[in-house]
């Protein structure tokens, strides 16, 4: 349970920062926005969970066989559903 908070925790949020950082470098009109006003942090780090996140896609489990398009996934089966790319269709970094 330690080593499933530290990595998850730790890995998730470093990257966010990270991210964040590089993503506000990237466009100083947006970071001179934030510095002049700091009541916009809560919605870079929303914004940023969605623009950069540190996770980019989620397991799970199906609980009854179903359609993919033209794939039959059966029943059981573990899909990692990546949504990173969804969330910006500008993306540039891997
Ligand atoms: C920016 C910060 C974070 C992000 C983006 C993030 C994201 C996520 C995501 C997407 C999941 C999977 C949820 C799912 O499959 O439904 C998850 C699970 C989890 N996260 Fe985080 N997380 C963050 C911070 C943390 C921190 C700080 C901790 C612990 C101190 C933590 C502990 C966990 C644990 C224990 C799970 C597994 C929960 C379960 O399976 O019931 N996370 N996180």
């Amino acid at each position: 349970m330690i080593v499933n908070l530290m990595l998850g925790g730790m890995e998730t949020t470093t990257n966010l920062i990270g991210n964040t950082t590089i993503a506000l470098l990237e466009d100083p009109a947006e970071l001179r926005a934030v510095q002049h006003n700091p009541g916009l942090v809560p919605r870079v780090v929303e914004e940023s969970l969605r623009h950069v996140s540190p996770i980019q896609g989620m397991f799970r489990e199906t609980t009854e066989e179903v359609w993919l398009g033209d794939t039959l996934v059966p029943a059981g089966s573990v899909l990692e559903l990546m949504f990173g790319s969804a969330n910006r269709p500008d993306f540039r970094r891997s």
